[in-house]
């Protein structure tokens, strides 16, 4: 094991999903797990291969799809999760299982109804089978953070000596504190005899904003591996995000004694792709990723900057990916290099997702906007809907009418199940009326959450991207859409929520729904 090394494990496909709404299809998750795999991310934990048949494919195909890094399933600590998991990584060139239990008195209690000797037994018998089908196994304590420390070293001294070879040990609910949660890692490492044979994980929630800090606190007293995600997504507030961890780490290489592989390069363009992927923006003052992060506003930073970089900047934007949205492509590129710019994006053009679709719309965007960045073709594959769900509503045309001092009205043309229907309708804004013309023929019933633009580059010309979550019986969706004109991106997102709304299956989710 060495000592130095901070494995990073990317959670973004499985934890990351269990945000409202951010579900991904699998094409979705192969192109996120490609990033991230580029980005030298050592284990992708790609989904929860018992909770669908959905994320079963999606964590077979992330296994075949990626070679250099470790693809690993969740598993509750029972039979049928852990075989499940062990066939959908079987293709996988490294494979992980994933299994956990929870330890703490108010989780053994309520949730799992269990005494502590049962949980104990059950972990124990879990990673023991989970070790039948492969070497790499982690076990997580679930809500570690609220757990008796004594328990904690019985179970973890005895799944380490079945064979786990990670020990992660999550804040579930985010109340851990920096210098509390890091003392748990040292004293259970001093503690637990055995534990040398083991890497210790962080897997931090932020519930109190402090899931970066207490992931780094725990890196201080011996963790090595952190649990995280791009742009911090997650159930609740979140995960530690992966960004802020590995540039902090690197930046602060005076205090942490480890290092990553992480190929921050990659960072700003996976963080777009998983937002435009998710629908779930990034905030502009976010940490490494937001449109802020390194604009100097003041005339005293700017004036400093000019004279020593240094005085104000910690980090180089470059560094992490920014200024490489490069002009790319424009009206007259061709097919070839059209491809081969989709490729260094993660993106790859075989059976589902055809090319000449693709390049269709490359060429109507390119007629619209003469510049097309790295973020443009992202957007582009977010709105040219994938294979997994089935297009019931397409946008065909529209048009909206709007006059100071009157009622804007939106007339809609859309396709229903290949039938071509029309509505109109009036609103409080041009967006209301043409979601209130959608709805008069789609009759959905679905609420409608939230609503977002943002641009996507810069410019008058810049495409809008458009966020819709809608909600219906329980079920949340994010519907995206993009387009030079934001109404009509605000229509196709609407479309693409209710496409999503019918299509999605229900899955399971890992720490409500019952074994
Ligand atoms: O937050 C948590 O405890 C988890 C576990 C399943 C690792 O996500
Ligand atoms: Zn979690």
């Amino acid at each position: 094991m060495n000592k130095d090394k901070l494995v990073i494990f990317d959670t973004t496909l499985r934890d990351g999903e269990q945000s409202p709404g951010a579900s991904m299809t699998k094409d979705e998750k192969v192109r996120i797990a490609k990033m991230l795999e580029k980005m030298n991310v050592d284990v992708i934990e790609a989904g929860f291969a018992i909770a669908s048949q959905g994320d079963f494919e999606a964590v077979k195909a992330v296994s075949a799809a990626v070679k250099d890094s470790t693809i690993c399933s969740l598993a509750r600590a029972v039979r049928p999760d852990i075989e499940r998991a062990a066939e959908a990584i079987k293709g996988a060139n490294s494979g992980r299982i994933h299994t956990f239990i929870a330890t703490s008195p108010i989780h053994m209690k309520y949730k799992l109804q269990m005494s502590s000797d049962l949980v104990l037994e059950q972990a124990v018998n879990a990673v023991k089978m989970a070790r039948n089908f492969t070497d790499d196994v982690e076990f997580s304590l679930e809500d570690a953070s609220r757990s008796e420390f004594e328990f904690m070293c019985r179970i973890i001294e005895a799944t380490i000596n079945e064979g786990a070879g990670t020990i992660n040990l999550p804040d579930t609910v985010g109340y851990g504190e920096p210098g509390e949660y890091g003392e748990m890692f040292s004293r259970l490492i001093a503690a637990v005899p055995n534990s040398d044979r083991a890497i210790f994980s962080t897997h931090c929630h932020n519930d109190l904003g402090l899931a970066v800090s207490n992931s780094l606190a725990a890196v201080l007293h011996g963790a090595r591996q952190i649990e995280c995600t791009i742009n911090g997504l997650g159930e609740r507030a979140g995960n530690a995000s992966l960004e802020e961890v590995a540039m902090a780490v690197r930046t602060r290489q005076d205090l942490f004694p480890v290092k990553t592989g992480i190929d921050a390069r990659h960072i700003v363009p996976t963080s777009r792709l998983v937002a435009s992927v998710t629908g779930f923006p990034v905030q502009p003052n976010k940490a490494i990723v937001g449109a802020n992060a390194f604009a100097h506003e003041s005339g005293i930073h700017q004036d400093g900057i000019l004279k020593h970089r240094e005085t104000y900047e910690i980090m180089k934007a470059e560094d992490v990916g920014w200024n490489t949205n490069k002009l790319v492509l424009g009206k007259h590129s061709g097919r070839a290099a059209v491809k081969a710019r989709f490729e260094d994006l993660g993106i790859t053009f075989d059976g589902a997702v055809a090319l000449n679709d693709v390049f269709v719309r490359f060429k109507a965007l390119a007629d619209k906007k003469h510049e097309i960045f790295d973020e443009d073709l992202q957007a582009l594959m977010s709105d040219t809907q994938l294979e997994t769900i089935e297009d019931i509503y397409k946008f065909q045309s529209m048009e909206v009418l709007t006059r100071t001092n009157e009622a804007p009205r939106a007339r809609i043309c859309i396709d229903i199940r290949r039938e071509h229907l029309e509505s109109q309708s009036e609103g409080d804004g041009p967006v209301d009326a043409i979601f209130k013309a959608i709805e008069n023929l789609t009759e959905s019933g679905a609420d409608l959450q939230l609503y977002s633009v943002n641009a996507i580059t810069q410019g008058t010309d810049s495409q809008g991207d458009v966020t819709v979550r809608l909600e219906r019986e329980g079920k949340i969706v994010n519907g995206v859409g993009a387009d030079t004109d934001i109404l009509a991106a605000s229509a196709k997102a609407y479309l693409h929520a209710l496409n999503l709304l019918e299509s999605h299956a229900n899955k399971a989710h890992p720490q409500r729904d019952g074994v």
